[in-house]
């Protein structure tokens, strides 16, 4: 079984050109690591229910990583967060000027279709792994979101706003990736809508745990620059540390008797990731 990481490295997206800087800033961001957590839920839910697959599901766990790393660079941009720093690196359009940032965010965006459209899968298992990528990653997902999250800075939401906020920023795209699992392993519509709902309780609360982490972290531990959402519409704004972090309680208690009421086999699968994160806020702390 090859691993995530081998994969990504013999399949970035490398083009003959003398530019001179294109390719490093190309594959820069996705070599820097991160925790690949969408990328983990996608070949989870695969091993779970059609190992035989496994393989063929590198494809779409590698277009979700690069759809978010794109995500990453361009919410790092002078005009959204303004981050000069990300996984433990120098932001793109801090190295190589604010252009190239942008295209190289542009490119990882179109080749992740591009990447699910050459998958080793059937046309129409492709349709539906590109309907649901552009659907939560798109016009009514992250894009959505993050333009929420800039347009209301230092203008105060409620709470039902911040999680509409979350769950388009966030959760789609986490949600997107276990449906995506669904739809490669062949499991029906339910259980596929099942497993959304699911990653869509996740990721709020894995935004909730960058909120607080934010709050509570040093720049060195997070890789990224924190103390530096003090006006967004972030949880902890809203909330305070504490607040927040008995937000993210009741979420990952939620979470938890939804995962003890899967079966078996999900359980064995997706275990050691839920683990591992469901309470990464009160450990980081
Ligand atoms: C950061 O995502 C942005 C959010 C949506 C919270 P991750 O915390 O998954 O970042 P990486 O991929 O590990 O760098
Ligand atoms: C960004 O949320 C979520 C994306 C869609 C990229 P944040 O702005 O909180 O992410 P970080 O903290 O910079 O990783
Ligand atoms: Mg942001
Ligand atoms: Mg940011
Ligand atoms: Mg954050």
């Amino acid at each position: 079984m090859p691993d995530f990481e081998t994969f990504l490295k013999n399949n970035l997206p490398v083009v003959e050109t003398f530019h001179p800087d294109y390719n490093k800033a190309m594959s820069e961001m996705l070599l820097a690591g991160g925790k690949r957590f969408r990328p983990r839920l996608l070949l989870s839910i695969v091993d779970a229910y059609a190992p035989l697959l496994y393989d063929s599901a590198m494809y779409a766990a590698l277009a979700v990583e690069l759809f978010h790393t794109y995500s990453l660079i361009h919410d790092d941009l002078p005009a959204m967060d303004d981050a000069p720093l990300r996984r433990g690196h120098r932001t793109l359009h801090v190295k190589y000027g604010e252009a190239l940032a942008i295209l190289v965010g542009d490119a990882l965006n179109t080749h992740s279709f591009e990447l699910l459209a050459k998958a080793p899968f059937r046309a129409d298992v492709k349709v539906e792994l590109i309907r649901i990528l552009a659907e939560s990653g798109g016009v009514g997902g992250m894009v959505l979101g993050q333009a929420i999250d800039l347009y209301f800075e230092n203008r105060h939401l409620d709470l039902d706003e911040v999680v509409q906020l979350h769950r388009c920023k966030t959760a789609k795209l986490i949600a997107a990736s276990l449906r995506m699992g669904a739809v490669i392993a062949g499991l029906d519509s339910k259980k596929g809508q099942e497993l959304y709902d699911f990653g869509l309780e996740l990721g709020i609360l894995f935004q909730v745990q960058d909120d607080i982490l934010d709050a509570i972290q040093s720049t060195e531990e997070a890789g990224k620059p924190t103390r530096h959402d003090s006006c967004k519409n972030s949880f902890v704004t809203l909330l305070g540390v504490d607040g927040a972090m008995g937000y993210a309680g009741i979420l990952a208690e939620k979470i938890h008797v939804r995962f003890d009421n899967m079966e078996a086999p999900l359980k064995k699968a997706l275990g050691k990731l839920i683990r591992n994160y469901l309470h990464r806020h009160e450990r980081d702390r």
